[in-house]
């Protein structure tokens, strides 16, 4: 879906949406496809990058606000699409650092001798939550998945270092209200769009620059690195001028700086992962490289996982 799409629907411009978000177009899920469906394909190309069968899998973590349905998890259908019967599975809720928070469970998982091989996807349908006429939100958005093979290693490098955080305080700022235990989905909240995200666009920029910041800087801290070590940063894709203060911020140039947000918009869990895949392919990253993916999302969470490829 184009911005020139868009502005059929709401009333917008191609200008103010490139200028404000640097977003030109995102991808959105037809009826009848789900993020066990997207969620699928991308594991299945992970797996065939790292070599491995569903067999081998023993663990499962799937980062998503916008599961198949309410129950199962996504992980259990995408465990059954796969076939992957040796494995435990798990969903988790972290809007868009659910692959940064899923890759630190997995890290640790692994490290600690519990299981060997992990898949670890980033997956989301926003297109199903977003309210289309709400151009606050709707020019925004997108619809995508990723995945990762983790799995123990002699080799030198890997994951170095992980790091998350949330403040619930602000939960407010970007929610969905309706749909839950709270607030059940009834004929008053399926008309007046609770049932969508609703977001508070200049409080969750100040918040989101803050935070991944504040991400990227303790892991760097924490792993004796300086920025001038990273060959490239992976963000979340939310905004370009978010990506850009981040970067600023933390004195790292640009052209070490991922970005594919004017193909995709947002896809929250899926952004991180999806950027990951298509720097890998592009040969983006060389192996050795220092690679720091850093997140931010609803919740508040955000957080940050440092790489040597
Ligand atoms: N098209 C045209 N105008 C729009 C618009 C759209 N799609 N959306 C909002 N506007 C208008 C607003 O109504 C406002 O008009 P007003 O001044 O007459 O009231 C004006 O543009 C400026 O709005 P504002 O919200 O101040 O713009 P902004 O520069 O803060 O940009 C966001 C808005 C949403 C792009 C920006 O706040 C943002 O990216 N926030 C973070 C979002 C995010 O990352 N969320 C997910 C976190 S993981």
């Amino acid at each position: 879906m184009t911005n020139a799409d868009l502005e059929k629907m709401v009333e917008t411009s191609d200008e103010w949406i490139t200028a404000r978000t640097g977003i030109k177009e995102r991808r959105i899920a037809p009826d009848g496809l789900a993020a066990s469906d997207y969620a699928h394909e991308a594991s299945l190309k992970a797996m065939e990058m790292a070599g491995i069968s569903a067999d081998d899998l023993d663990l499962i973590i799937l980062g998503t606000v916008t599961p198949d349905a309410p129950l199962p998890s996504t992980a259990c259908i995408l465990q059954d699409k796969l076939k992957a019967k040796n494995a435990a599975v798990v969903d988790i809720v972290a809007a868009c650092s659910g692959f940064i928070y899923g890759l630190e469970y997995a890290k640790a998982i692994i490290q600690n001798g519990q299981k060997e091989k992990a898949l670890v996807i980033g997956v989301e349908t926003l297109s199903k939550i977003v309210n289309w006429k709400d151009r606050n939100t709707c020019v925004l958005f997108g619809d995508g998945a990723g995945a990762a093979v983790l799995a123990p290693s002699d080799t030198p490098g890997g994951i170095l270092a992980t790091y998350t955080k949330a403040d619930g305080s602000l939960a407010r700022l970007l929610q969905v209200p309706a749909g839950g235990g709270r607030l059940p989905l009834n004929t008053d909240n399926i008309g007046n769009g609770d049932r969508f995200i609703q977001m508070q666009g200049p409080e969750v920029f100040k918040s989101a620059v803050r935070a991944m910041e504040e991400a990227a800087v303790s892991i760097l801290k924490q792993s004796g690195t300086k920025s001038g070590d990273i060959d490239l940063m992976i963000p979340h894709q939310a905004n370009i001028r978010i990506i850009e203060a981040t970067a600023k911020r933390i004195k790292l140039p640009m052209d070490r700086v991922f970005v594919n947000i004017h193909k995709y918009g947002n896809t929250s869990a899926a952004s991180v992962p999806i950027a990951l895949d298509e720097a890998v392919r592009s040969n983006r990253i060389r192996p050795g490289d220092k690679i720091m993916m850093v997140s931010f999302g609803a919740g508040f969470t955000w957080g940050s996982v440092l790489v040597e490829w």
